[in-house]
């Protein structure tokens, strides 16, 4: 027995009826468990497993692999699971290995890889996503003019969708790169075009995938790269067999360590042909109904199936800006700073408002006002405001009254009261592409005084976040006796290493900074010596 057989020699107790696609009745019992995985903004991972222990009252798990969760849940509670806020993408998972023995050559690993496609229990994660179909929602994004963004032709990048520890050999399989690029545009200081409109729109899925209940037959293994330079339509014989019903399948693989002697082209490209001789089912990079992933990390492997399409992280925001935020980060910063429903809560720096759409979704006892330099920015806020309220107005609901509003303010003189602020949450300009690192040595000193001024003294509490990490240590030396640092959780936003930095306020008297600037600036001259 090879050692790959050992290691799935408890797989092979499952029986799968041949290749069969049906599962069987006890998998798609919905009160079945199955383990769901969730890929996360790194950095947040305990944030994550919190609201998962929270909202759903089960344990969680992080991986070590960097960026992600596992929980266990009864199948019926996916709806559920849909709603939670600090989740990015989630897959079902069909099994994981903790260890398993890649071979060192090229040739052997990949055979076991193949290999392992049959002896997998598919069944009870395939219910669960067939399940997962008929309840969740598609979002389809809709790029209108937008250049530059029409879907790319997926090939090999380097992973930033679950960054690794530095210095690690990380890259994703063809066919990924569309999800991973959207997540970078959506991160802090992310490339994309000033004015450039985006629209999510959101329908029900009117007929629900199936698992077939008669697969194809006689179609051969075709290689999921080849797919795509074929297309689907174009091979529509199908051999005569029921090609409505068959599904489109894709692989994408993940893969982190520097030991392995394949890459994830080669893994997704044996595995999905595998998968494919297997199911019969018809490879598509673009149009497929079913994504299987292989998450390589080191020696352990998670093979999964997708259960989002896009990214949750883009609920809220209907107009993007060049450095929209992620609103799972955005849910994450909010998350540290323990509101309450009373609490008056800003974003002096808003952009388009992801962290107080956020909040105000999120805690809706809670007053948030969200304010910019940038007259743009503001209309922006403005304009997902207005999508969120249609979007909670149902036609037979009542007009929701959200306590958020959007206001055209400079940060270093903001119309608010001395005190009047609970919690500032705010993502600063990193002056990359958004300002510059050289203005951030006027601004972030600017901005630590005058959040000190409307922040309750003693009580207040504030998270920033930037990648201007030397600039922001430097100006929150200098407002010591004015904010005291808390907690940092490092994430990565965009392949950009940045700081979440969680200040309390102290309960120093702001009226008397500028006495004290003046006796810093102007130091009571050395009595002379007699
Ligand atoms: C990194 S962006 C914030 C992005 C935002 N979180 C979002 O989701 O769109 C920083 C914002 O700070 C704003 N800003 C820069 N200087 C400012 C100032 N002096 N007063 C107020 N806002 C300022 C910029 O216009 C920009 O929108």
């Amino acid at each position: 027995m090879s050692q790959v057989d050992e290691v799935t020699g408890a797989l092979l107790e499952v029986t799968l009826a041949g290749t069969s696609t049906v599962p069987s009745a006890d998998a798609n019992l919905e009160d079945a468990h199955v383990t769901i995985g969730a890929t996360v903004p790194t950095g947040f991972e305990f944030t994550a497993a919190a609201e998962v222990e929270e909202k759903l009252g089960c344990p969680c798990k992080i991986s070590k692999d960097r960026g992600k969760i596992y929980f266990d849940i009864k199948k019926d509670r996916l709806a559920q699971v849909h709603r939670l806020r600090s989740v990015d993408n989630l897959f079902v998972i069909v099994k994981e290995f903790s260890d398993f023995p890649f071979k060192e050559t090229k040739e052997d690993a990949l055979k076991d890889l193949g290999d392992l496609a049959e002896k997998l229990p598919w069944e009870s994660a395939l219910s669960a996503w067939e399940l997962n179909n008929s309840l969740k929602k598609r979002k389809k994004r809709k790029k209108p003019g937008y250049p530059g963004k029409e879907k790319k032709q997926p090939v090999t990048v380097s992973g930033a969708e679950t960054p690794r520890e530095e210095g690690a050999d990380t890259e994703q399989s063809r066919g990924s790169l569309e999800r991973e690029s959207l997540q970078d545009e959506d991160s802090v200081e992310h490339p994309r075009e000033e004015g450039a409109t985006d629209k999510i729109s959101e329908e029900m899925q009117d007929s629900p995938k199936t698992l077939p209940s008669s697969v194809a037959e006689g179609q051969g293994t075709q290689n999921p790269d080849k797919e795509a330079d074929t297309p689907p339509d174009s091979e529509g014989k199908d051999n005569g067999t029921a090609s409505g019903n068959v599904l489109k399948f894709r692989v994408t693989c993940n893969r982190a360590g520097d030991k392995h002697s394949f890459t994830s082209n080669d893994a997704a490209r044996d595995f999905g042909g595998a998968v494919q001789e297997h199911f019969q089912w018809k490879a598509d990079m673009t149009n497929f109904d079913v994504e299987v992933l292989l998450n390589i990390s080191y020696n352990e492997m998670v093979v999964g199936i997708a259960l989002t399409e896009e990214s949750l992280h883009r609920r809220n925001i209907t107009h993007f800006g060049p450095t929209t935020l992620r609103s799972t980060l955005a849910y994450g910063m909010l998350r540290l700073c323990d509101l309450q429903p009373s609490d008056v809560i800003i974003d002096p720096m808003c952009g388009t408002g992801a962290i107080p759409i956020e909040g105000v979704s999120e805690w809706p006892g809670s007053f948030f006002l969200a304010g910019d330099n940038n007259k743009q920015a503001v209309n922006r806020t403005g304009s997902n405001i207005q999508s969120l309220l249609r979007k909670h107005q149902s036609p037979e609901s009542a007009p929701s009254n959200l306590r958020i509003d959007a206001v055209h303010w400079d940060i270093s003189s903001l119309p608010l009261r001395d005190g009047s602020v609970d919690v500032i949450v705010t993502d600063m300009p990193f002056g990359k592409r958004m300002g510059s690192k050289k203005k951030n040595w006027d601004l972030y000193p600017a901005c630590l005084r005058e959040m000190s001024r409307v922040c309750r003294a003693g009580t207040g509490r504030a998270v920033l976040l930037t990648h201007d990490r030397k600039c922001f240590i430097k100006a929150l030396a200098k407002a010591g006796h004015l904010w005291r640092k808390v907690h940092t959780v490092w994430v990565n936003i965009g392949g950009l290493h940045a700081g979440v930095y969680l200040l309390k306020r102290t309960s120093f008297d702001s009226t008397k900074e500028t006495q004290r600037e003046s006796q810093l600036a102007d130091p009571a001259p050395c009595p002379k010596d007699e």
